[in-house]
Formats: structure tokens, sequence, C-alpha cells
């Protein structure tokens, strides 16, 4: 697929996605949205990928779904064409993915990066749900989402008055993983994912499944879940290569099988 709303280049076992409507602070649009989809479904069915990187300009990484374009929306066609369904898509990608954000993260662009495994963020950032002063509401995950990374006292004020975190304090509430000086952000994910990237894809894939079960399941089950999928890695080809590695003091060379 050729895209126009989004950039999408192959640097290594990396993917790196950039937002790329500059001129509306990359609001995110149903183009970017269908995009979003068809890249992250590329992704997966690519077997040299190990890790997304996704990613804005320097002053925006999303300042929201597109407000023009919603403006004449109504409930019924809202309903009937399932708006936003798409996105968890992009959320149910398969491959590790990162949020390298810089600037604005609001409304959609904050819940787009919630949907990434974790975030880093430049200290330029700013992150909030704005969506109350324009007399709605988070629609992409954003009330659920921020819930779960930053608790309800501190997603609750968020939502209800759109007030913005800047990186310290995103970084303080958990939001964010790390905090980098701006120039240090996009080099600093490409080298993380591309760590990511370098180790097994099924145990690194299996890792994603196992945290992210952590917020849908009650503890025991996802200790038990943990536990069977911590067994699976023993039938890996890698699983037997980087444990021989450590015993013969070399570095692992993984097959991703
Ligand atoms: C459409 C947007 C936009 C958006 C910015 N632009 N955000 N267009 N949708 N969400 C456009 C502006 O209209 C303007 O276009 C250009 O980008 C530059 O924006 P400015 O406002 O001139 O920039 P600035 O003064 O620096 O202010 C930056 C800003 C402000 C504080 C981020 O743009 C802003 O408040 N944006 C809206 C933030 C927001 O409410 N997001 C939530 C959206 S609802 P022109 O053509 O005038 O130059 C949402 C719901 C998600 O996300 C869940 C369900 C879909």
């Amino acid at each position: 697929m050729a895209y126009e709303m989004i950039l999408l280049e192959r640097r290594g076992g990396v993917a790196l996605i950039t937002l790329n409507r500059p001129k509306v602070l990359n609001a995110l649009s149903h183009q970017t949205m269908t995009e979003m989809a068809a890249a992250t479904a590329e992704i997966d069915a690519d077997d040299t990928i190990g890790c997304v990187v996704l990613t804005g300009n320097d002053k925006a990484f999303a300042a929201g779904a597109d407000i023009k374009e919603m403006i004449e929306l109504g409930f019924v066609d809202a309903y009937f064409g399932d708006h936003l369904a798409l996105w968890d898509r992009v959320a149910a990608c398969r491959k590790p993915m990162i949020a390298a954000v810089a600037g604005y993260a609001l409304g959609g662009g904050c819940e787009l990066a919630m949907m990434c495994d974790f975030i880093l963020a430049a200290d330029n950032a700013r992150f909030g749900q704005p969506e109350v002063a324009i007399g709605t509401m988070p629609g992409m995950g954003g009330s659920q989402r921020l819930a779960r990374f930053v608790g309800k006292s501190k997603a609750m004020e968020m939502c209800l008055t759109g007030r913005q975190m800047d990186a310290a304090e995103a970084e303080r509430a958990g939001l964010v993983s790390r905090v980098l000086p701006l120039a240090e952000l996009l080099p600093e994910a490409l080298r993380t994912a591309e760590k990511i990237a370098s180790l097994s894809r099924p145990a690194v894939m299996l890792i994603k499944e196992a945290v992210d079960r952590a917020f849908d399941t009650p503890l025991d089950v996802g200790i038990r879940f943990e536990r069977r999928v911590f067994h699976a890695t023993f039938a890996t080809e890698d699983r037997k290569e980087g444990m021989t590695a450590f015993v013969e003091k070399r570095p692992p060379v993984f097959c991703h099988r």
C-alpha cells in the first residue's frame, strides 16, 4: 500500500513509522487510521521486522483526532461505520511498538501513544486529553488506558479538566518510561528498538503478550499464563542458544525460531 499520511521506513530489523501531517500537527484523520492499520498488518507479516518505532515531529506527536473531519459526524453514521475501530488493529500489533513522543500528544495523539508498548518522551512533550473542552470525550481508549497508566485520580483530573502534563510529570506518573533531550529522542528510540529486534523474536513477542495480560486478568490467571508461555520458550531454538551462549561465555546468535 502507498502511504500518504504516514512514512514507513525499514531500518534493519526496525520499522520506523512517522506521522506525516506536519501542517495540522499530525491530526489523526480517517485516512491516517486506515494507513496505520495497514502498516501494522504489513509489519506483523514481515519476518525481517522485530520492533517498531512510532513518532511524529519536534512540535507534535499528534494533536488529536482531526477535529475538522469530525464536525459533521452524526451518531448513527459513527455507530454504523464503527468509527475508530481500525485503531484496535494498531493496538493489537504483535511486534513491540515504541512511541517516541516530542511536542503535543493530545487527545487521540495521547491515546495513540498509549496503544504502544511503552513511551519515550522528549523533554518538550506534553500529554493531555482535552476532548472535554470541545464537548466530547476520549474515544480511542484514553479513559481506559490513561487510568491504567497513571491511576484514577490523575486520569480523572486530566480527562475532566483537559489539563496537560509535561514530560517530567508524565515520567513521575508512570506514563512514560524515560524522558530524553529532544535531539536524543529518535536516536535513542531507534537504538532501543534495534536492541529489542536483535533479541529472540519468540521470546520478545511472548513477553509482550505476558505483560499485556497483567492488565486484563486477575493475578492468578496472569501468573498461570506467564508460567505456560515461559514453558513454551523451552520449545524454541533461541532459548537453547541463549543459555548455551551464556555458559560458553559468548554472545548468542538468535535465529528467531
Ligand atoms: C484538526 C488541528 C488539530 C486537530 C491542530 N490542528 N490540532 N486540526 N484537528 N486536532 C491544526 C490547526 O487547526 C491549525 O491549522 C494547525 O493545526 C496548527 O495549529 P494551531 O492551533 O495554530 O497551533 P498552536 O497555536 O501552536 O496550538 C497547538 C495546540 C492546538 C494547542 C495543540 O492546535 C490545539 O489545541 N489543538 C487541538 C487539540 C485537541 O483538542 N485535541 C483533541 C481532539 S479530539 P490551520 O489550518 O488553522 O493552520 C480527539 C478525540 C480522540 O482527539 C478520540 C476520538 C476520535
